[in-house]
Parts: C-alpha cells; structure tokens; sequence
C-alpha cells in the first residue's frame, strides 16, 4: 500500500513535470504575443509553517517556469496577517496593477464572495487554495479553482498511523495496561473544513481498527505551536500519567505538545500530526513525533501556479493537473514514519 502510494506520487510528480514542460512549449508559442505574466498572491498569514512551505515551492515553480518557458513571472505575495479587510485591499491592488490571475488562501473562507465579485468584475481568474471558499460561492464562476490536501484522506491516514503501530505493539500505546489507549486532541481553528474534518475522521479510523480508545480532553489551539504548547503543559498536569496518545490536526500542534512535553521532562507519549512541513518531518525523523501525513507541496504548488499561469496565459490547464468538477485539485498525501519515508 505504502509502495503504491510512492508509486503514485512519483508517477504524478513524473506526469506534471512533463505537462509543465508542455504548458512550456505552448508558453513559448504564446510568447509573441505575451511574454510575462503578473501573478497575484496573498496568504491568509505569512508566519503559518505549512503556507509557508508551499510559498518556499511556489516560488520554485516560478523560476523553473521561466526558465523553461522564457515567459517572465512577476510573483507578487503579500501577506494578509489573518485580516480579511487586509486581504480584500491586496486583491483590489492587484486588479489595479492589471494581474492576469490571483492565488488566494483566504482568511475567512466564507467571505470569498467580496473576493470573487472583484474578480468577476475585474474577469480575473482566482486559483483559492488550503481554506475552501463554500460551494455556492465556487459555482458562481468557470474561472475560480481550489487546491487542497483532502481533509478526510490526511485524518484517515493519520488514523492508520496509529492503528499500524497498536497493531504491532499495543503496549507501546496502552502505556498503563488497562486496556484502553486515553487521548487528547489538538484542533486547528473551528471555522476551517480542515479541521473538523480531521479530527472526525482521525477517531474514526482508531475506532474502525478496533482500537479501544477514550477521551480525556480536546481543545482549539487554532494550528499554533504556541497555543498548543499552553494546552499541553495544562492538561499534563490535570491528567498526571493517564496521557497515552496525542491527535494533533497539524504538525505544528504536535510540536507544540513535544515542547510542553520536553518543559515537564515527560516521554513515551506517543503523537501524530498532519502537514509533513520541514520541522514536522524532522521531529519524525528523530522519533519525536510517531509520524506524520506528508502532502506533496511540490505537486500542490504546481497546480496552485499550473493552473495559474495557464489561465494567465489564455491556455487549457495542463492535462496532468486533474481537476474535479473542472476546479477541485486533491493533492496526493502520504503517511511519514521513522525509517518508511
Ligand atoms: C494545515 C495547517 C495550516 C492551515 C492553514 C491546514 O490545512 O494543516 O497546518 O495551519 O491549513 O489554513
């Protein structure tokens, strides 16, 4: 299963490098009559660990675009700081400086209407990514598209993690022996799909792989190590010793946790994220964290800026972005453990 999934990712890697190279060369055949483009971008927080990652690879891909196509990219990334008032700003500042298309992570998904009016008005087209505009708004055009890691998918994984290890080892989760594995659970703020998604999902594939559980508290750290951290260190004291398994909807909340855990000079708790960002994935790597759900920001980046500069440039999407419903990209994810990358 794991070895299919690398298959996957490989041949999907594989199959949108080559479409970008295509996208490339019909890039070049436009290039007479177009030969930069301007993309707009604004982050719902430029300090966010997993934006910031996919930031770090949209930057890539834009380098890599011009080299191969010749077309000029001017990236423009501002960062909203969590205003949503901010980020209506940044894309009226696009349109003015005559953007071919904007990327938006929106702060406020249910507020994409004032985005998408804009941009209506504006006939730009709007790539949303990592926070879901509600359907009635992404209905409202042909011209809007949205990329995520599928929030079911990473909770059913992440689920998996756990279920792999208690079926190897019970004992290494049942640290007390009564039979019951007792969790807490760390969520990221309340009005993302993410989320809730998650963390419905995470307990239910513990349950469906039979694994007795139960729960001794939950709370909101809104994906902030800093916020979870204060969480951890408070039910560590609240519940001395009965802490067996830590959920976390992210990587950062994991380590948020690990930190208040190292604070107390507690071990053996075993906790799982979601994001595979650069320090999540090196928590896994030296056995802080039991493991993680990696997406690929490679390929989530390269649709976010495919489907951008395609649009940019008047071209069809590039046949290895495949959209649902003609704008729904799912970015493959895979489980990350020690030693089974
Ligand atoms: C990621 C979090 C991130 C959040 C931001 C989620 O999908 O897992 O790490 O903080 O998106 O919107």
């Amino acid at each position: 299963m794991k070895n299919m999934k690398k298959c996957f990712i490989l041949l999907s890697s594989l199959w949108l490098c080559a479409a970008s190279l295509l996208a490339g060369c019909s890039g070049k055949e436009n290039a007479g009559e177009k030969n930069s483009i301007r993309i707009g971008v604004s982050l719902y927080r430029g300090d966010d660990t997993f934006i910031n990652n996919i930031r770090g690879e949209l930057e890539k891909c834009a380098k890599e675009y011009e080299k191969e196509t010749g077309v000029k990219v001017n990236l423009d990334i501002q960062d909203a700081k969590g205003s949503q008032n901010t980020q209506n700003d940044q894309v009226e500042r696009f349109i003015s400086l005559g953007c071919d298309v904007m990327c938006i992570n929106p702060v406020d998904r249910t507020a994409a209407s004032v985005i998408i009016d804009k941009a209506m008005a504006a006939d730009i087209p709007v790539v949303f990514f990592n926070r879901q505009p509600v359907e009635e708004d992404m209905d409202r055009w042909d011209q809007l598209y949205y990329v995520e890691a599928a929030a079911k998918e990473s909770a059913v994984l992440q689920g998996s993690i756990v279920v792999d290890h208690y079926r190897e080892n019970p004992e290494s989760l049942d640290l007390n022996g009564d039979g019951v594995v007792s969790y807490v659970l760390l969520e990221g703020e309340s009005s993302h799909q993410d989320a809730l998604i998650r963390t419905e999902w995470s307990v239910q594939t513990l349950k469906d792989g039979g694994i007795p559980i139960e729960k001794l508290t939950g709370g909101i750290a809104n994906w902030e190590r800093s916020q979870a951290s204060a969480l951890m260190e408070q039910w560590l004291e609240k519940y001395p010793g009965q802490i067996e398994l830590i959920l976390c909807n992210n990587d950062d909340m994991a380590l948020g946790a690990i930190d208040a855990m190292e604070r107390a000079g507690i071990t053996g708790i075993s906790v799982v994220g979601i994001d595979g960002t650069t320090p999540g994935l090196e928590a896994v790597e030296s056995g802080k964290m039991m493991g993680t759900v990696s997406s690929n920001k490679e390929l989530y980046a390269g649709a976010v800026f495919g489907i951008a500069s395609s649009r940019a440039l008047g071209e069809e999407i590039p046949a290895g972005i495949e959209l649902e419903e003609g704008k729904y990209f799912k970015c493959p994810q895979q489980i990350v453990v020690k030693n089974h990358k």
